[in-house]
């Protein structure tokens, strides 16, 4: 199959490449000069683990190539992926939909022949009959179908994502499309990856749906945490105890600062709005996304807490910034507004993330970054722990102590026992974690 997949982003790119591996012939197109230079050097626009090596392998076996022109791309193609952004709009929370009504009349008036047009940007239920009349009222005489496609990888584990879906979501009524996309996504099919045929319109409420629900997960164990905090138990062995659960599930159950990145945030959001527009008020979701956002905040003051109860004049070394590990994504990271309340109430602010510091310097300011986690303790009062990423999982902390003027750690992330923590001398807050903040017999107090 002939591939044209219209945005290069992390969505467009990891599907570009791994269709490329499946044998595909695909071109990569987008109107970002820069990114599409970058690409053809052989440079990757994000971090994302294994990309780099299956964008250049496919690249040097000619399937997989890329251009700034759409036109030339779109012509040749059986199948288009339309996977631009969809960010929030400015002021209404709903899903800006001008990228992909700008990428569809682009592609209306390129095709030439029966050519499917997937929607593989999350956009909300409806949009495809949208994209429909906007390329017909371009291109009256044109054959095409369009389809949704809703993509459900993770950052940070995009590419096997990709090659071991879950499940495969296509909503088309049109058998001809249905045929084409099955034959894009047979590989898959071998593995036994289960392809569900959806009506379009139900396709496009799935990947909402889906995303909702998640976050649904995250505020649920975040607020279970706040009481296991105040109550004495720990947020650890209740997600484990309910995770065991077949009808719940252990995943998406890890308490933390609350979610961020470039879905949940904007797709709940948009997710409300439909449901006002269409008068089926989703309150479930509303919940969410408010509890969610007061959850930010909250982080800095129990970072504040753990320093004393004043934070001015104070340094806080911030370890992790992106939203989750193994990604440079900054979009909606947790640590920006926990960053930006942690100056507001008076601290300086160091920082160092393996991979996000180039990214986040465009997010914050005021930022001192450092080059490793220990020079970022160097001297500061408190360190807190936003992401997890694997290499701060066994940090030494007597070198980590050695470097800190006061040893005070806060774990947003649970990564460490408590107890192994404080036998380094540390004080020690983490998340939903009902217990001593010292070790009993060095004057901590049970609450
Ligand atoms: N990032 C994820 O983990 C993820 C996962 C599932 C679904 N999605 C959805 O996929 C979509 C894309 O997300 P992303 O993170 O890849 O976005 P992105 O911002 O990384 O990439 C979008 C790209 O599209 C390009 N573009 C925009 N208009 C164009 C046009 N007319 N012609 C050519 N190129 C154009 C932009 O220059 C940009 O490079 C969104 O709807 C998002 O919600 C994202």
């Amino acid at each position: 199959m002939r591939i044209a997949m219209i945005g290069s982003g992390y969505v467009g790119l990891v599907s570009g490449a791994c269709f490329a591996d499946f044998g595909h012939s695909v071109i990569c197109v987008d109107k970002d000069a820069h990114k599409i230079e970058r690409l053809e050097a052989g440079q990757m626009p994000i971090f994302e683990p294994g990309l780099a090596e299956l964008v250049a392998s496919n690249v040097r076996q000619g399937r997989l190539a890329f251009t700034t022109d759409l036109k030339g791309a779109v012509a040749q193609a059986d199948a288009v992926f339309i996977a631009v952004g969809t960010p929030s709009r400015r002021g209404d929370g709903h899903a800006d939909l001008s990228y992909v009504y700008a990428a569809a009349r682009e592609v209306a008036q390129a095709i030439d022949g029966f050519t499917v047009v997937v929607t593989k940007s999350t956009v909300p239920v409806g949009t495809g009959d949208e994209v429909e009349r906007v390329m017909r009222q371009v291109r009256p005489d044109a054959e095409f179908a369009v389809v949704s496609n809703p993509e459900f990888l993770r950052e940070g584990a995009a590419i096997r994502d990709f090659k071991h879906p879950d499940r495969i979501v296509i909503g088309t009524s049109d058998e001809r499309a249905q045929a084409v996309m099955e034959e894009i996504y047979r590989p898959l099919y071998i593995n036994r990856a289960p392809i569900m045929v959806t009506e379009r319109r139900t396709a496009e409420l799935i990947k909402y749906a889906a995303n909702a629900f998640l976050a649904t997960k995250i505020t649920f164990i975040n607020e279970i945490a706040e009481l296991a905090e105040k109550a004495g138990a720990d947020v650890q062995d209740v997600a484990r105890g309910i995770g065991l659960d077949n009808r719940i599930g252990s995943k998406f159950l890890h308490a933390g600062p609350g979610f961020g990145g470039s879905c949940f945030p904007k797709d709940a959001l948009a997710l409300i709005k439909t449901g006002q527009d269409f008068e089926a008020p989703l309150r479930i979701v509303e919940t969410v996304v408010a509890v969610n956002d007061q959850r930010k905040r909250a982080m800095a003051r129990k970072v504040q807490a753990a320093a004393g109860g004043n934070l001015r004049g104070k340094t806080v070394a911030v370890l992790g910034l992106t939203f989750k590990p193994n990604t440079d994504d900054m979009r909606a990271a947790p640590s920006i507004p926990l960053i930006t309340a942690l100056q507001d109430m008076g601290a300086s602010v160091r920082a160092y993330d393996p991979e996000g510091m180039e990214q986040a310097r465009l997010e914050l300011n005021d930022v001192t970054y450092a080059e490793s986690a220990y020079e970022c303790a160097r001297g500061a009062d408190v360190l807190v722990i936003v992401t997890e990423w694997e290499q701060f999982r066994a940090l030494d902390l007597a070198e980590l102590k050695a470097a800190m003027a006061q040893p005070v750690m806060v774990d947003l992330r649970n990564v460490y026992p408590a107890e192994v923590v404080m036998r380094h001398g540390f004080a020690y807050t983490g998340i939903g974690r009902g217990r001593p903040s010292r070790l009993e017999g060095e004057g901590g107090e049970r609450p």
